[in-house]
């Protein structure tokens, strides 16, 4: 069967990667979560002290260390589920935090980072069979992907999604600073002059508010089949 590029775009914490992981490994694709190459450079920053109070970023400085940030995944052989790496240091816990979730949307505006991160994400999915997840897969990174899907879901279910998940992993979480930064987060990727988040035009929409995630699974799997 010949292998295709999976675009899966979307707003904040709308189940995209859940959605996204799942059918990679059921149909044996490569997974990508691209939000977590823009939230391992937010994590560099943070580490390197490129924010300043106001949560300003030095970008002469970051401009000058791109070279040095590599970001890399490897499968977590027990749960089969891919791992950020920052320069060779498993990140993955804590590209998740909150504090990276509000920085890393001025992070991510940044053109310098977006053609960085581009490129990279373009040449993983140089041989097809890969699924990625992001915000301008369909529009920037693969505009010629054979399957494109856009997800969206309203602010407060998300908000409580990501809660869920915080709360699972025993982090310390507030549903409302959650919602303020979901929602922030949609503003500034939407309003942003490079690649803001949109639909692309041949994207299929799926507003998942009040599906299941084998709901999700199934529909998606269901795309899939047509576009093969
Ligand atoms: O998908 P996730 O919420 O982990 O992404 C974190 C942030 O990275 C988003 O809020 C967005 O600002 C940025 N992002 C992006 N383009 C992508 C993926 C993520 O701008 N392709």
């Amino acid at each position: 069967m010949k292998k295709i590029i999976i675009a899966i775009d979307g707003f904040s914490s709308c189940g995209k990667s859940t959605m996204a992981k799942d059918l990679a490994r059921e149909i044996g694709y490569i997974y990508i979560d691209s939000g977590a190459m823009y939230r391992a450079v937010t994590l560099y920053c943070i580490e390197q002290g490129l924010f300043d109070e106001a949560g300003n970023i030095d970008e002469e400085t970051l401009k000058a260390h791109m070279n040095d940030i590599h970001i890399s995944f490897q499968l977590n052989p027990e749960t089969q589920r891919p791992v950020t790496y920052l320069n060779g240091v498993n990140v993955e816990d804590r590209i998740r935090s909150l504090e990276v979730s509000s920085h890393v949307s001025p992070v991510a505006a940044l053109g310098f980072v977006r053609e960085a991160l581009v490129k990279q994400q373009q040449e993983m999915g140089k041989e097809k069979g890969i699924v990625m997840d992001g915000r301008d897969i369909g529009t920037a990174v693969f505009p010629e992907a054979e399957l494109k899907i856009f997800v969206t879901a309203s602010a407060e279910i998300r908000a409580q999604r990501r809660y869920d998940e915080l709360k699972a992993k025993g982090q310390e979480a507030s549903f409302e600073d959650i919602l303020r930064n979901v929602e922030e987060r949609d503003r500034i990727d939407q309003s942003r002059a490079v690649s803001p988040l949109r639909k692309a035009d041949d994207a299929i929409l799926l507003d998942n508010s009040y599906l299941t995630i084998a709901e999700q699974k199934e529909w998606l799997k269901t795309q899939f089949e047509k576009a093969t």
